[in-house]
């Protein structure tokens, strides 16, 4: 059977890059599958949060679940920390991971930086836990940016080690083809997989960033968002790209009609038409591609902010929704996590 887990981690507030890497796919996939979504506070900690800033980003990105269209009666909306079988799971998995694949993560390399010697013990092990996070409900479908590709490899890797370690075990547990936990497909697709940064084409846009002008975020107003795509930076070709096969030699362009495509629901093929079509507007070639992004961002955004901003008005029904969520995500990891302690011969009452 399928079905479909995600999360996004409640540090600051969210980006176009989470939105159109992730949520958008998310909502689609709510049509067609059982999915569970997550607020990911746990993994948030492996880094220093203000504690009453992150109780109001927990709130805020489940705002941002909801307000983006999300149904908190489709699908599960919840925050990790209050399903313990997160928790208890990635210990195990702490147990399966070897030092030698943590050690290969690009993500703790980068967000550890130089001081490595310094970095919590949670931040080496955020794999394991993300690992948990699916595999406790044995999801099979994962919709992430491209980013998360090597984590998900390393859940897989999880996955497949615990059924080797455990096979008797397994299938002694009435799992005749020795499979407990399944191989987690990530699902990585759209024109937006990897949204960069608006001032430089060769990063991602993120949130550790520190100029806001790289990225738009949920909650820029009209304003902000048409002064940052303005603002947003091009190159010096006299031409707009002719295929899709030069548009990816000019990072920044391929970025600008990437989310373009997203944003408006068109392929590339089609952003980079309209980029084409509008290149004679001037006084840039790229004016009228800004300008027809600006419109779609803000038609498409400015809605979501509204509704964030109306949801955040009243924080305990948010926090309903996060109490009902849990339990129903419990009903599904408890069981399977008590199948875990039987196979790994841990007793339990
Ligand atoms: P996080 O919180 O960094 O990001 C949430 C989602 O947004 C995607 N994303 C992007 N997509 C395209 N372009 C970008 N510039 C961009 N920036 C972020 C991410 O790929 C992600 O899908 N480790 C995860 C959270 C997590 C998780 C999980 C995800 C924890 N447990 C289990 C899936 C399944 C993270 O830090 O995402």
């Amino acid at each position: 059977k399928e079905r479909v887990f995600s999360g996004m981690q409640p540090t600051g507030s969210l980006h176009l890059g989470n939105y159109l890497g992730a949520m958008v796919q998310w909502i689609q996939m709510q049509e067609t599958h059982e999915c569970i979504y997550c607020v990911v506070d746990l993994h948030a900690i492996t880094v220093w949060q203000e504690p009453k800033e992150l109780r109001h980003a927990i709130r805020q990105v489940t705002a941002a679940y909801i307000a983006s269209g999300l149904d908190p009666k489709k699908s599960i909306l919840f925050n990790q920390s209050q399903v313990s079988a997160h928790a208890e799971l990635a210990w195990i998995f702490n147990c399966v991971a070897r030092l030698g694949w943590l050690n290969r993560m690009t993500q703790f390399k980068e967000k550890a930086g130089k001081d490595r010697e310094n970095a919590s013990v949670g931040l080496y092990a955020y794999p394991n836990l993300m690992a948990a996070d699916i595999l406790a409900y044995r999801a099979t479908h994962v919709p992430v940016g491209e980013d998360q590709k090597q984590h998900l490899e390393l859940a897989r890797d999880i996955a497949q080690k615990f059924n080797n370690d455990f096979r008797e075990q397994i299938v002694a547990a009435g799992h005749e083809d020795g499979v407990f936990f399944p191989q987690p497909e990530p699902v990585i697709t759209g024109p937006a997989t990897r949204v960069m940064s608006l001032r430089d084409g060769t990063k991602k846009m993120s949130k550790s960033e520190p100029s806001d002008m790289s990225r738009i975020n949920l909650m820029d107003d009209t304003d902000k968002i048409a002064d940052k795509i303005k603002r947003a930076k091009t190159d010096m070709e006299p031409a707009p790209p002719t295929d899709i096969e030069a548009l990816k030699a000019r990072p920044e362009i391929d970025n600008l009609v990437g989310i373009y495509a997203a944003l408006a629901g068109i392929s590339k093929e089609e952003g980079l038409k309209a980029l084409q079509d509008t290149a004679s507007e001037g006084p840039s070639i790229f004016t009228g591609l800004k300008r027809v992004l600006t419109e779609v961002a803000v038609e498409k955004l400015g809605p979501i902010r509204a509704e964030i901003v109306r949801l955040m008005d009243d924080p305990a029904e948010i926090d309903r929704v996060l109490a009902d969520g849990s339990a129903r995500a419990r009903a599904i990891a408890v069981p399977i996590l008590a199948d875990v302690k039987d196979i790994v011969g841990l007793i339990r009452s």
